[in-house]
């Protein structure tokens, strides 16, 4: 994995980034035509609508170059006890530089003291899989039960999708 550069700054999102934020979702998303039978596979995968539907339940942050563009997006969400990180993207021509991971480390920090971080994932998303198990990330034990309990997703995402979590140092319990 490449080193992000030192130029590398992550920020919370403000209105003015919504389309270049759009931009980034919705070119990382392409990679989902690899795996997404059709009929779930839609372009593109998130409208300016859906984005700030979903901006009002969590906090996005970008993250920027040194040209002050965005390249990478990511939301993190609190839910009852813990925290959900989502809508990970980073553009397709800046991945594999560690950028998803600056994304993470900023979140988690973010996060505050809840027991456990959880991340949705598609079942057959398996780049998004290596990247999470890269950076602590494991499979929970109850996806279902845990996908049902924090995420309102239709069903058929559900049903398509695995939860990851990363548990506080120091927490061993379920
Ligand atoms: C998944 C994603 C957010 C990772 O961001 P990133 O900046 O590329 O990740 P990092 O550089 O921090 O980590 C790289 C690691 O992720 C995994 N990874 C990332 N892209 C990968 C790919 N195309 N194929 C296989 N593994 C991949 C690998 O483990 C990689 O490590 P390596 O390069 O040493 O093999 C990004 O690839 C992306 O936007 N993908 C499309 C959208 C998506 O799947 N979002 C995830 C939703 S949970």
């Amino acid at each position: 994995m490449g080193v992000p550069a030192p130029t590398l700054s992550i920020r919370a999102y403000a209105p003015r980034d919504l389309a270049a934020a759009l931009d980034v979702i919705n070119a990382a998303a392409r990679s989902y035509r690899g795996f997404l039978p059709p009929e779930e596979y839609h372009e593109p995968l998130m409208t300016g609508e859906e984005f700030l539907r979903e901006a009002g339940r969590m906090q996005f942050y970008v993250a920027e170059d040194a040209s002050r563009e965005v390249i990478g997006v990511m939301g993190l969400e609190h839910a009852q006890d813990v925290a959900l990180i989502r809508h990970g993207y980073i553009r397709p021509d800046h991945q594999r530089q560690g950028i998803g991971e600056a994304l993470l480390d900023h979140l988690e920090r973010q996060a505050g003291t809840v027991p456990r971080i959880l991340i949705g994932t598609y079942r057959e998303n398996l780049a998004a899989q290596a990247h999470l198990r890269k950076h602590g990330y494991r499979p929970v034990a109850d996806s279902d039960a845990v996908l049902r309990a924090y995420y309102q997703i239709p069903e058929a995402q559900r049903r398509g999708s695995v939860a990851f979590e990363k548990k506080a140092p120091g927490n061993t319990g379920t």
